[in-house]
């Protein structure tokens, strides 16, 4: 008689229990990974691969952040640069520099940097770059002083109430459009009304942050 059963589904249970407790691993250390305190505790500050300064690049040579994160304005996400527009400048500065080892091997063998994410919110929550830019929320706002960092770190704690407690009344956070990136303006040294903004594309009482959940829960 023909086997019904092909004679290795014998190891079906034998799979099943060693794929079982992973899978629960798994779960237990998404859950630990999201809920540690890497992505939620303000001043988070992981060492890098590369000791890339925001404080020397931006604060000292007066690198626009759009340079690098050319995507800021259009995407949800403010892309990390690739290696090649570092190497703009240090195909030819400090091209011998022994900090600047991994880059060159990244460029050399056309693998990206291994960055470490520094802000990063649970998948189940939406947010976008592009939207934000636009109505004028400074990328200080949200980020703090990054041309005063030799290391990034958390400056904010990406949590709903942080969210929620700028959208029920965002006016007060705004600044004009192509402020955007300056990290040295002030509201109060600028006398900003953003109500009185010709520069405005939107007017205020047109801007309507999500209050609802599926605003933010797609
Ligand atoms: C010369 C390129 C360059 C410029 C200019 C630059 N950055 Fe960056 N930025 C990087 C690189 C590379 C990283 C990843 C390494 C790190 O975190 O330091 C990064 C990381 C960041 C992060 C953390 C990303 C994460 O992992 O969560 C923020 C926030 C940030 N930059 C904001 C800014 C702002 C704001 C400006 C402008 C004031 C700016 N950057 C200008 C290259 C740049
Ligand atoms: C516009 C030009 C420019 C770009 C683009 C640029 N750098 Fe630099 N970088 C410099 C200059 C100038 C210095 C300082 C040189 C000095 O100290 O003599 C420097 C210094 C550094 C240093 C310190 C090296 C040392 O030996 O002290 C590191 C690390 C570095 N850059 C990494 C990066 C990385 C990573 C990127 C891409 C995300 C990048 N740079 C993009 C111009 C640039
Ligand atoms: C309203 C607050 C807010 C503003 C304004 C803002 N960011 Fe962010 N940024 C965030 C959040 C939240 C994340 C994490 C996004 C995620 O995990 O999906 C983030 C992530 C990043 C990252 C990591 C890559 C990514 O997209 O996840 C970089 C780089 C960055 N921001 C740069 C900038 C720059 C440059 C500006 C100004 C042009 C800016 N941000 C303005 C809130 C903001
Ligand atoms: C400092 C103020 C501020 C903070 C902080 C902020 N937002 Fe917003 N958000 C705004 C403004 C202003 C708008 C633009 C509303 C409009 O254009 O009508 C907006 C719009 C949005 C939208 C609508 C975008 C779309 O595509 O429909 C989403 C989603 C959103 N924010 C998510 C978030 C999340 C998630 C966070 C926290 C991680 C956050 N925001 C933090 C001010 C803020
Ligand atoms: C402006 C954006 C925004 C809106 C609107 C919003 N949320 Fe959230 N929510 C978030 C963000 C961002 C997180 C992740 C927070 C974190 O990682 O600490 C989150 C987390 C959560 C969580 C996970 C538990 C927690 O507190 O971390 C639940 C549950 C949740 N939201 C439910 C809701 C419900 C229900 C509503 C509607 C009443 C809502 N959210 C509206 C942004 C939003």
């Amino acid at each position: 008689m023909a086997q019904i059963f092909p004679k290795w589904t014998n190891y079906i249970p034998l799979i099943g229990g060693a794929v079982a407790p992973l899978a629960l691993g798994t779960v237990v250390a998404a859950f630990w990974y999201w809920g540690s305190p890497w992505f939620t505790d303000v001043g988070y500050a992981p060492t890098q691969p590369i000791p890339y300064s925001h404080k020397l690049h931006v604060g000292d040579l007066g690198l626009d952040c759009r340079y690098c994160h050319n995507t800021v304005e259009h995407a949800s996400r403010a892309a990390i640069p690739p290696t090649a527009t570092c190497m703009n400048c240090h195909a030819n500065v400090l091209k011998e520099s022994p900090r600047l080892a991994p880059l060159r091997e990244a460029m050399a063998t056309d693998q990206p940097v291994p960055w470490i994410r520094i802000h990063q919110l649970p998948d189940y929550a939406y947010f976008d770059h592009s939207v934000h830019v636009a109505a004028g929320v400074g990328c200080a706002t949200c980020h703090g002083r990054v041309d005063q960092m030799a290391v990034v770190s958390l400056h904010a704690p990406l949590s709903m109430s942080w969210c929620l407690d700028c959208h029920r009344d965002p006016v007060p956070s705004l600044r004009p459009p192509s402020q955007v990136t300056n990290m040295a303006w002030d509201k109060d040294t600028a006398n900003y009304d953003p109500a009185r903004d010709p520069e405005r594309k939107r007017p205020v009482t047109e801007l309507h942050p999500p209050l609802h959940c599926s605003g933010c829960h797609r």
